[in-house]
Order: structure tokens, then C-alpha cells, then sequence
């Protein structure tokens, strides 16, 4: 594997950034997070996190040992100690005298609402644990959940945690080809789906994909594998949220409706030891097959705590927390569902997009529901800066008193654009850094604590350890750029990519010895803040999802038509970063495009293809075709070269090229028009 250095964005043209915010004294006076939290975790990091553990959480065994570190690189944390993820998050704040506390407050797209306190959460999980254990479903087994943004999906989520099982969310939006791969990687015996969820104002179907990716026997006009054989799954548990018509297998299917109607309300959560296996979530690497990250339970649960009360500087009693992100990525994992109900709060969750019907949608779901704390994606924000202030400026967002950012860097605009238009000049924003991987937040300011400073993440967390380092794994001076590593474990560090030790070894832990290397470049300003500067991977960021260039790529190239594709990450205004891919076309096919450049008819028939092997969001922007791609001597593709193009940059350095007249004939057919 090879990285390419650091590469130079406009972000480190900004690290003279001199604009503070210091926080108010009224703020400060109230917050969760006090000053001397740092240098207390610094102390001793291991007890910090132990008294975190034990004041956030309860266990139903306390655990005696720590951290065990001897068999680096897998940490185990609290390993003696016994608890239940979901009887945190629900159960004993029922316990507690908390059971009419709102627990989410759901608005679907169409404009029906649901509300579900903790008590009727109880109710509920309890219900659906009692349907898995009815389905077969044991503790430790695999549950793949293919859900939209509706409260089954938290429900379905809690379920496994409380019998123990282990869930592997797959994002709504991946294609049955997606679901299938990560099914069988898992060995997933059920999948809880839905017969569709409501998307850009119609009901978009989901149980078609889930009945192919199981049996692509029986969907003759789908694309995939005729040979694919049966995969573990069982059942399929299907929620009806749309009432469309959905395909019925019997024996396999089974309504979601029915099996918890049929179930009890009672029903004892499994407690399983610390190091138990919570859940899978799928990302991507820079390889074409998608990573099975699995976290577990007592650690990742401490810090998604902890990282949720002090960041947002949560108030259960009183605030109303809404995070934007779907359960399918890491975000909605810990600060949907396992971060803010293990700290007792209420949120709202929301189906659909930001502009359905409207484009005010979210600022009326602020309104409306008096959200205090905000957390969204800086491609959310910077799309509402294209649509205009006035459209915020229609609605009262003066409840709001903490905005968050996550998932791309947030350039310095976007920060001040968020705290002016949407925090009224006086919430505190705080950029918070983290990964699948991480589990939960490892930089950030923390409001009432940081003065926050527009663009950058700024400060480790308390009791994380963060460097900056050089090629040779040196420590570089505020000032200077490198390459962003934790050098300590952490509560809520991925325990492995499931079933790949070797990868898991070789992605995070050999670049430098010791080290978790995150992929990121990033710089320390002179105030010793920390910018983060983006991938330094072939993994690309649009819109905050993250994608695998060769994963694109692979997908390219099953098309009949591609004899070789090369995808780039390009800057995108909106999106951070924008899928372009150029593609070589086999002999056959080439007469049918005239030359070089984008052929309609190829592009059309080459995006679907993507869409259909991935997903939508995996969908290139523009896609070249060209004769030839830049290629060093050692025949690896240049993508920097080609990062240029799409960027329309004039082409960088080009004398490592095998033959470097092939930029010159890319350039040549790049006349026409590239977007769709
Ligand atoms: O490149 C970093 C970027 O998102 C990557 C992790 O993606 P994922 O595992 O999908 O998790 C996203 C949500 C936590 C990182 O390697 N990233 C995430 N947050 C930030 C960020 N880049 C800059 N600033 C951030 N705040």
C-alpha cells in the first residue's frame, strides 16, 4: 500500500486563522465540560476512562481491570466487567422514575409523527427481542438491518444489543448487490427491512433489493451472479411503512407488525461481558471490498457517553438534541442511538431529505420541536448557503444553543455561515473529528471550555492522545503538516475488521509501528490546533460519505463495456469532493462514442451500472472516456495527474509518466461538456 503525501488544500492557506470565539461567560458557567478536565484525563488516562465508565454507565458486574494492552493491537477495556447496551439506554432510565421522558420524537417525510418515550421504548425493544429470540436469533449471531431513518430502525438496533446479537446496519441506499456482499461476509441469519421509506416526496421501495441480494435466482432481469448461491439469512423481518405491495416468500418472511404483537413485553436483557461484540458496520478502504469495522460493548458505550454529554454539553432534562445523520453510516450509530440514549435525551429523527417538500424542512423541524443541539454533515450546511439566509431567516432556530459539524472538513465560511446564520452569532460550533474506526469523537472543542476557532477541530478529547507525524513517524512543530495519528488506545476503538486480522494489522497499525494511522493528513497552526486537511488515501469524502476509489473503480470494469477506469476524488463547492472517473472502453465498443470525451449514451449506461453494483451515492459525477490512462513506469495509475484534469488544474509534474503524451491527448477530449 502506498499513501501519497499530504496533499495542499486551500485549508492550509488559512492556518493564520486569528478569528476566536471565546465562550460566554453564561455558557461557560453552565457547561458540563470544565477546564481541568485535560489535564486531569492526561494524568491518567486509564482512570479518567474507568471513572467515566462507572459514572455513566451501569453494569450489572463491575468490571476490576481496565485496559489490557498486551496483546496490542487489540485493546480490551473494562474486560471482567458485565453489562447490556440496551438496558443502558433504555431500561434503567425507566428504573430511574425517567419512563414518560420522550425518548424520539420521529417526523417522517410525508409529515406524520410518532413519538416513543423511554417507557414505550422499553415496551417496544423488549417486544422485538422476544421476536428475534422467537426467529432463532442467538446471542452472538449476526443481524443484517436495511432500514429507513423510522424508529424500527433504533428499535431493531436496541433488539440485538439486548439479546446479545450482533447488528450490521447497511445504509438504505446501498444496492442489493452491496447488501448482499455484506450479508454474507457477516453470515447474517436475518435481515430486518421495510417494504419502502419515503425519499424526495414518494415512497422508494426496499424489500425488492433485500429479495434479490437473497435469492438472485429468482429475479431473472436482476444483474447479479446467476451462480450466487443461498446466503445464512433465515427470515427477512419486514416493517410496513409505506404499504406498498411487496413480494412474499413464505417461511422466510415475516411482518414486523405481527411478530411483535405476538411477542411479550417482558423480557430480561442478555448481560454480556465488556468485550462482547456490539455491532459490524461496513466502510471503505482503499481495496475494493468494503471493511466489516466491529466495535464492542463497555468501551465504545463509555466514550460515546462521555464524548456525547461533553461535546454537545447535553442537558436530559431539558434539551431536545437532533443529529441529521442516517443509522446507516457511524454517526447515527453513536450519536443517534447509542450516545444520546445512554445519556437519557431527547431527540427528534427525521426520514427525509432537507428539502421535501421545502427547502426551510429543517429549520421548521427546529422550530417545531425546540431543538437545542444540533449536529449535521458541512455539505448540509454549505447546500443551505447556496439556497440563501432568508430561508432560515423564516423560521424562530432560537432555541438552538450548540451546533456540531462532522464528517469533512468545514471550511472556515461554511463554520462562520453555521454560527451566524443558523446559531444567531451565539452558539458555540464545535467541529468534532472521528471515523467508523474511532467509534466516537477524538478531536474537538468543547463548548464552554474551547475558544473555537472556524475551520479547525482543534483539541484531542480528554484522555486521547493525538500527534502529528512525519514520513518517519516523528512528532512535527506547530506550524507544519503530517500525518494524523492516536497514540494510546481508546475506549472505543475498532477491535478488528471482521474476519481479516491480516488487514486490520496491515490498514491501521503498519505504516507506523505503534501507531493507529488514520488516513488523514492534517496540520498543527501555531496555537498547536489541529486542521484536518482531508484522505491522504484512495478513499474519497462526498458529502461526507465515505468511498473507496478502487471500490468504484472494480465496478467500473464489471461493466462489459471498460477494458480499465481510474476514479478521483475531485473538490466539489457543495460536496466537499465529487466522484469523477475515466474510463478506457474495450475495443467492441469503442466506435460506437466519436473520440474521445464523455459519450452520452456510455456515461448513462455506466452511472446506472455503478448505481446498481453500489449504490446511488457511489454514482460518478462525470465519467471520461479516454484512450489512455497516466501510468508510472511500475504501471500505477497516476491519480494525481488526473486529479488536476477533473479539477481543471493545469497538469502537474508529469516525468514519472511511462509515456507522457498521454495527458496531452486526456486534455485534448476534455472540450466537452463533462457534467451530467
Ligand atoms: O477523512 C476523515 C473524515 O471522515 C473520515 C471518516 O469517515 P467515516 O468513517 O465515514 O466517519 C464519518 C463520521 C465520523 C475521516 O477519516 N472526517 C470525519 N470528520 C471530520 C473529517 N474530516 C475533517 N473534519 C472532520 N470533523
Amino acid at each position: 500500500m502506498t499513501h501519497d503525501a499530504p496533499s495542499s488544500t486551500p485549508l492550509e492557506n488559512l492556518l493564520t486563522e486569528d478569528r476566536h470565539f471565546p465562550p460566554s461567560p453564561e455558557f461557560a458557567a453552565q457547561a458540563n465540560a470544565h477546564g481541568d478536565l485535560g489535564a486531569w484525563a492526561a494524568a491518567d488516562p486509564e482512570s479518567f476512562w474507568a471513572d467515566q465508565a462507572r459514572e455513566l454507565l451501569t453494569w450489572q458486574t463491575p468490571f476490576t481491570e481496565v485496559l489490557d494492552w498486551s496483546g496490542a493491537p487489540h485493546a480490551r477495556w473494562f474486560a471482567d466487567g458485565r453489562l447490556n447496551a440496551c438496558h443502558n439506554a433504555v431500561d434503567r432510565h425507566v428504573e430511574a422514575g425517567h419512563g414518560d421522558r420522550v425518548a424520539l420524537s420521529f417526523e417522517g417525510e410525508p409529515g406524520d409523527t410518532s413519538t416513543l418515550t423511554y417507557a414505550e421504548l422499553q415496551q417496544q425493544v423488549s417486544r422485538a427481542a422476544n421476536a428475534l429470540v422467537a426467529l432463532g436469533v442467538r446471542t452472538g449471531d449476526r443481524v443484517a438491518i436495511y432500514l429507513p431513518m423510522i424508529p424500527e430502525a433504533v428499535v431493531a438496533m436496541l433488539a440485538c444489543a439486548r439479546i446479545g446479537a450482533v447488528h450490521s446496519v447497511v445504509f438504505g441506499g446501498f444496492s442489493a448487490e452491496a447488501l448482499r456482499s455484506r450479508v454474507e461476509d457477516a453470515e447474517a441469519v436475518l435481515v430486518i427491512t421495510a417494504d419502502g421509506g419515503y425519499r424526495r416526496g414518494a415512497a422508494s421501495a426496499l424489500k425488492p433489493a433485500v429479495d434479490e441480494a437473497l435469492d438472485p435466482h429468482h429475479h431473472p432481469h436482476g444483474h447479479l451472479d446467476e451462480e450466487a448461491g443461498p446466503t445464512s439469512v433465515r427470515n427477512v423481518l419486514v416493517v410496513r411503512r409505506t404499504g406498498q405491495d411487496v413480494a412474499w416468500v413464505e417461511g422466510r418472511d415475516v411482518w414486523w407488525h405481527e411478530a411483535l404483537e405476538a411477542a411479550s413485553e417482558q423480557h430480561e436483557p442478555v448481560w454480556v461481558e465488556a468485550e462482547h461484540p456490539l455491532f459490524i458496520l461496513y466502510t471503505s478502504g482503499t481495496t475494493g471490498k468494503p471493511k466489516g469495522i466491529f466495535h464492542t460493548t463497555g468501551g465504545y458505550l463509555t466514550q460515546s457517553a462521555f464524548t456525547h454529554l461533553n461535546v454537545f454539553d447535553l442537558k436530559p432534562e431539558t434539551d431536545v438534541y437532533w443529529c441529521t445523520a442516517d443509522v446507516g453510516w457511524v454517526t447515527g450509530h453513536t450519536y443517534v442511538v447509542y450516545g444520546p440514549l445512554v445519556n437519557g435525551a431527547t431527540q427528534v429523527i427525521y426520514e427525509g431529505t432537507p428539502d421535501t417538500p421545502h427547502k426551510g424542512r429543517w429549520w421548521e423541524i427546529v422550530e417545531k420541536y425546540g431543538v437545542t443541539i444540533l449536529y449535521t454533515a458541512p455539505t448540509a450546511i454549505r447546500t443551505c448557503m447556496k439556497w440563501g439566509e432568508e430561508i432560515p431567516g423564516q423560521f424562530d432556530l432560537s432555541s438552538l444553543r450548540v451546533l456540531g459539524s462532522v464528517g469533512e472538513p468545514i471550511n472556515p465560511e461554511a463554520w462562520m455561515w453555521y454560527r451566524r446564520v443558523i446559531g444567531g452569532d451565539r452558539t458555540p460550533v464545535v467541529d468534532t473529528w472521528w471515523q467508523t474506526e474511532t467509534g466516537a469523537t477524538m478531536i474537538s472543542p468543547l463548548p464552554g471550555v474551547t475558544a473555537t476557532k472556524p475551520g479547525s477541530a482543534q483539541t484531542p478529547m480528554p484522555g486521547i492522545s493525538i500527534d502529528v507525524v512525519d514520513e518517519e513517524a516523528k512528532s512535527v512543530p506547530n506550524g507544519s503538516g503530517g500525518y494524523l495519528v492516536v497514540t494510546q488506545p481508546w475506549p472505543s476503538m475498532l477491535r478488528g475488521i471482521w474476519g481479516d486480522e491480516q488487514r486490520f494489522k496491515d490498514t491501521y497499525w503498519s505504516r507506523f509501528p505503534g501507531l493507529y494511522f488514520a488516513g488523514d493528513g492534517a496540520k498543527r497552526d501555531a496555537d498547536g490546533d489541529i486542521w484536518l486537511l482531508g484522505r491522504v488515501d484512495d478513499v474519497m469524502n462526498v458529502s461526507g460519505h465515505r468511498l473507496s476509489t478502487t471500490e468504484i473503480e472494480s465496478a467500473l470494469v464489471s461493466h462489459p463495456m471498460v477494458a480499465e477506469a481510474a476514479v478521483v476524488g475531485a473538490s466539489d463547492e457543495t460536496t466537499g469532493q465529487a466522484v469523477v472517473a475515466f474510463v478506457i472502453l474495450r475495443a467492441e465498443y469503442t466506435d460506437r462514442v466519436d473520440g474521445p470525451g464523455e459519450g452520452a449514451d456510455v456515461a448513462t449506461t455506466l452511472r446506472a451500472h455503478v448505481t446498481r453494483e453500489i449504490g446511488p451515492i457511489a454514482k460518478p459525477r462525470s465519467i471520461l472516456v479516454v484512450t489512455e490512462l497516466p501510468k508510472t513506469r511500475s504501471g500505477k495509475i497516476m491519480r494525481r495527474l488526473l486529479r488536476d484534469v477533473a479539477e481543471h488544474r493545469p497538469v502537474g509534474d508529469v516525468t514519472t509518466l511511462a509515456d507522457s503524451t498521454v495527458m496531452d491527448l486526456i486534455a485534448s477530449g476534455l472540450d466537452k461538456p463533462t457534467e451530467p
